[in-house]
C-alpha cells in the first residue's frame, strides 16, 4: 500500500499489538488473571468490593509492562509516523487501547491512551492522575497525601467512559486511512470507529491473524500478526 503526503492516518490498536512483546491479550488463550476473566478485575464494583485484589492485579501488569520491549510492530507504527509527520505533525494519530507504554518507548509521538495508562494512578476525589511505576501488592493500599482518598490506578474500568472520546471522534474526521491493529473489536466504543470511518469514506484495513467481530465493517483484512505485517505494509523509502 502506498500513502502520499495528502494522506492522513489514524491508528487504533488493541492487545495483539504487544502480544509479540510477551503482553497476554485479554480475550483467548492466556488472557486470564489468576484465573479470573478481566471482567472480573477491571469494574468499579470489583475495586468497591476488594481494591488490593485490584492492586495486585494491576501491579502484575505492570511488572510485566516493564519486563517488556517494544517489537517490531511499535517500531513501524513510529516509523511510519516520522515519515507522514515530515511537514505536519498531525496527519497521523496513534489511538490505544492498550495502557502499556511500549508505543511510547518505540518512538510515537501522537498517541492517545483512551483507556488510561498503567504507569498513572489518580486520587478517587482529587481525579488528577500522576506518574507512578510502584507496586501495591500488600493490604496496605496507597493514599491521597492532600485527602487520604485511595489511589486508584488510572485505567477505564468496564463501564466508565473512555478518554477524550471527543477528541478521537474529531481525529477520526479528519483522518484518509483507519487501519486498526490487534483488537477484537468487541469493546465499545473502540470497535464502533470502524463504522464511524466508513460512514466519513475513510479507508478501513484491519491486521490481526485472526478476523474480528466487526470484520464486516472493514474495507480490507490482512491476516497475519502484527510484527510480521506492519514493517511492510505501507512501501515507505528505507532509511
Ligand atoms: P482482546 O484480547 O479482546 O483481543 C486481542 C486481539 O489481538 C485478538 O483479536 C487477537 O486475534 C489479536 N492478536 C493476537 N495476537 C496477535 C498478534 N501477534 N498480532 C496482532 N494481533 C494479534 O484485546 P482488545 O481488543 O485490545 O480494556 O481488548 C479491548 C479492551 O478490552 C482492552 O483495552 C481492555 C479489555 O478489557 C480495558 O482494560 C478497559
Ligand atoms: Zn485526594
Amino acid at each position: 500500500m502506498h500513502l502520499t503526503p495528502q494522506d492522513r492516518l489514524f491508528v487504533l490498536t488493541g492487545a495483539g499489538v504487544s502480544a509479540e512483546s510477551g503482553l497476554a491479550t485479554f480475550r483467548g488463550s492466556g488472557g486470564l488473571w489468576n484465573g479470573h476473566r478481566v471482567e472480573e478485575v477491571a469494574t468499579p464494583e470489583a475495586w468497591q468490593a476488594d481494591p488490593s485484589f485490584v492492586w495486585r492485579f494491576y501491579s502484575a501488569r505492570r511488572r510485566n509492562a516493564l519486563a517488556a520491549q517494544p517489537n517490531p510492530a511499535h517500531l513501524a507504527l513510529a516509523r511510519i509516523e516520522q515519515h507522514l509527520t515530515q511537514n505536519d505533525p498531525t496527519c497521523f494519530y496513534l489511538c490505544t487501547q492498550n495502557v502499556d507504554d511500549l508505543h511510547e518507548r518505540a518512538g510515537s509521538r501522537r498517541i492517545h491512551h483512551m483507556h488510561g495508562s498503567l504507569f498513572e494512578s489518580r486520587c478517587v476525589r482529587c481525579d488528577q492522575p500522576f506518574p507512578d511505576r510502584a507496586f501495591y501488592e500488600t493490604a496496605t493500599l496507597p493514599t491521597c497525601r492532600d485527602c487520604g482518598s485511595l489511589i486508584r490506578p488510572h485505567i477505564v474500568w468496564f463501564g466508565e467512559i473512555p478518554l477524550d472520546m471527543d477528541d478521537i471522534y474529531a481525529e477520526l474526521a479528519r483522518a484518509t486511512t483507519l487501519l486498526v491493529v490487534g483488537t477484537s473489536g468487541s469493546v465499545y466504543p473502540a470497535a464502533g470507529l470502524v463504522d464511524i470511518a466508513r460512514k466519513h469514506h475513510i479507508c478501513t484495513i484491519y491486521v490481526g491473524p485472526e478476523e474480528p467481530s466487526n470484520a464486516a465493517s472493514f474495507n480490507q483484512i490482512i491476516l497475519g500478526t502484527a510484527a510480521q505485517t506492519l514493517p511492510a505494509i505501507f512501501d515507505l523509502p528505507s532509511q
